[in-house]
């Protein structure tokens, strides 16, 4: 059989933030079924190594990308990347799962530090979305999901304290940006989906080991979310168990 042929049944994916935390469990997690062509992308493939060790377990097919969320010329020549793998095909699903966290408030914030956490969070994510456009156009799912966060809220910010290094504004901006960012593009291409979820309070480098939820858990209900979503859904923000979430 060609590999042309084998890459016609495949469901195709771009994964950003793959190295570590949900990035790292969506790919694991997606590899367990032989129709998924998985796009892995992440900063540093060479230091990547839980990563490149899915490979040995895989039933899918797994492809390590560079890509920096922050680096806009890494974003602008990454389609080019993608079409060389794709072979003619497009791309299903489009998850912007990479980011960063730094705590502060909304007076004592570093103007560099919400600048570069709204260029990896928010500016990266919709460059790449645009990138991809004419790849995500070409596929069958043509579904983009952004991970955003519950922080990305204002209905539900008074659950979080105002002062100290949680009150993690810069943060909460780019995710509610990102959040808007989501309902303009499901208005632009009513023919996609497009959802910003929040993945729970997860236990990874970014939410520390006391959070609530695994990982694993995690994932497997963002992937539910995402595999089942349709037209209908686009525009929503929704958690990882499918339940919808205030603005
Ligand atoms: N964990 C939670 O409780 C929680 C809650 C709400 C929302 N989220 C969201 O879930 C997503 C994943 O978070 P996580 O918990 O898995 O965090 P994590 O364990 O800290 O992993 C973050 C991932 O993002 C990548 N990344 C950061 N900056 C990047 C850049 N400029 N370019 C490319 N990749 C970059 C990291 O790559 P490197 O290894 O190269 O640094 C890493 O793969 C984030 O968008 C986060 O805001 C997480």
């Amino acid at each position: 059989m060609s590999s042309a042929t084998t890459a016609a049944r495949q469901t195709t994916w771009l994964i950003t933030g793959a190295s570590r935390g949900i990035g790292l469990e969506l790919v694991r997690q997606l590899l367990a079924s032989p129709s998924n062509t998985v796009i892995a992308a992440c900063r540093t493939p060479s230091t990547a190594s839980a990563l490149a060790a899915l490979k040995d377990t895989a039933k899918g097919t797994l492809h390590v990308v560079q890509l920096d969320m922050a680096d806009f010329e890494s974003i602008r020549v990454l389609p080019g990347v993608l079409a060389r793998i794709l072979g003619g095909q497009g791309l299903d699903y489009l998850i912007n799962n990479a980011g960063i966290l730094k705590g502060d408030t909304p007076l004592t914030l570093d103007a560099d530090v919400l600048l570069e956490t709204l260029r990896t969070n928010t500016v990266g994510p919709a460059l790449l979305t645009a990138a991809c456009a004419p790849l995500l156009d070409a596929g069958a799912r043509k579904t983009v999901l952004n991970v955003s966060s519950g922080l990305g809220s204002i209905a539900g910010a008074d659950k979080v304290p105002g002062t100290g290094p949680r009150a993690v504004a810069s943060y909460s901006m780019s995710k509610a940006a990102l959040n808007m960012f989501t309902y303009k593009l499901k208005m632009e291409k009513p023919e996609w989906v497009a959802i910003t979820l929040a993945p729970g309070w997860v236990k990874t480098d970014l939410g520390g080991a006391d959070a609530a939820l695994e990982v694993a858990d995690s994932v497997k209900g963002i992937l539910k979310v995402v595999m089942e979503a349709t037209v209908a859904d686009s525009g929503k923000y929704l958690r990882w168990d499918g339940e919808v979430l205030p603005w």
